[in-house]
């Protein structure tokens, strides 16, 4: 049947119609909320480049997932800016970093959400690369053992799910092994398998200031060219034990979201980068954009494209609307 038997507006005609034959619905329970947590006390110190996302010390942390739970969003995962940073960024597996006070801080006032942690190493070495250097390199597998002792440090800190986002190879398996030999066969890994060498990351290397001091991150980055290669990576992902995958960033990469979407039986998450909240904040400000329905249509467009679950930071903002 065709036009004129056939006319697809009769379905379209008012909001009740399109209730009816609405495909993809953005809930709360597919957001996932990040938080950058840094050292101090009553510290609520707004990101520049990202307004409406603020760095949080442990406390002022505490009561802000207190809040983002009473929202109904599931979970929260935590990015630290440590004290001090070095070679070999000893903050990120110290039994009190940063990231495993807060974890500790957030599990002791009983808050129901799941804690992810960020398992990377450049917010804690003074170089800003994902892993050790050396010979000006960053080195594959020695980046292992500490990448390991950071997701044990933050599970035995109370981490309900580790997120692995260095792109070193062999991450996930050396994680799950070290996380099984300790006890913790049950906390899920949620890699980011696909993780692109992405401009989008900009306003989020100012919040945690992790941006390298020389170089790049296109040595071990995926480039945004590749899409057979990422699904090279998520098969490795998949056969080392993670048990979610990542695709990231996702505005620019829906054709990878949907393709990891069909071609793999795990569940798909997708990180709704801090350039890709950054460009709406700022054309919505200048009044070109108008915000809130540019963020449901992304938003939604990611779920459309394959995603199960959504790492953004307008979870918030999105749980706010959908729950008014
Ligand atoms: C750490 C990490 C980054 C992001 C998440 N984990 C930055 C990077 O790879 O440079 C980016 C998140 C965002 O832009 O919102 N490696």
């Amino acid at each position: 049947m065709e036009y004129p038997e056939y006319r697809p507006r009769r379905l379209r005609q008012n909001p009740n119609f399109r209730r009816l034959i609405r495909e993809t619905r953005l809930t709360v329970d597919d957001l996932i909320y990040p938080l950058f947590v840094v050292p101090g006390t009553g510290v609520k110190d707004p990101v520049p480049s990202m307004p409406g996302v603020y760095r949080l010390s442990v406390d002022k942390l505490v009561e802000e997932v207190r809040e983002v739970a009473s929202l109904g969003i599931p979970a929260i995962i935590l990015f630290g800016i440590p004290e001090s940073k070095d070679e070999v960024g000893s903050g990120a597996y110290a039994e009190d970093g940063i990231v495993q006070r807060a974890v500790r801080a957030i599990k002791d006032g009983g808050t129901d959400i799941i804690i992810i942690t960020d398992v990377c190493m450049c917010e804690y070495t003074s170089h800003g690369h994902c892993g050790l250097v050396k010979n000006g390199d960053v080195d594959n597998d020695s980046t292992l053992e500490l990448l390991a002792r950071t997701a044990l440090s933050q599970v035995q800190a109370g981490a309900d799910m580790v997120a692995p986002s260095d792109m070193m190879d062999g991450r996930v398996a050396r994680i799950r092994s070290e996380l099984d030999e300790h006890g913790y066969t049950h906390v899920p890994i949620m890699a980011y398998s696909a993780k692109y060498c992405s401009s989008f990351y900009g306003p989020f290397r100012d919040a945690a200031d992790s941006a390298p001091q020389f170089g790049d991150r296109q040595a071990y980055q995926m480039d945004p060219a590749n899409a057979e290669e990422a699904i090279r990576e998520v098969a490795l992902d998949i056969m080392e034990g993670a048990d979610i995958v990542m695709v990231k960033p996702a505005l620019a990469f829906l054709d990878i979201i949907h393709r990891v979407k069909l071609e793999f039986d795990r569940p798909v998450a997708a990180y709704n980068v801090s350039g890709e909240y950054s460009m709406i904040k700022a054309a919505s400000e200048k009044g070109w954009l108008d915000e809130k329905r540019t963020m449901m249509e992304i938003l939604t467009a990611i779920k459309r494209a394959g995603a199960d679950m959504i790492l953004t930071y307008f979870a918030k903002d999105v749980a706010k609307l959908l729950g008014a």
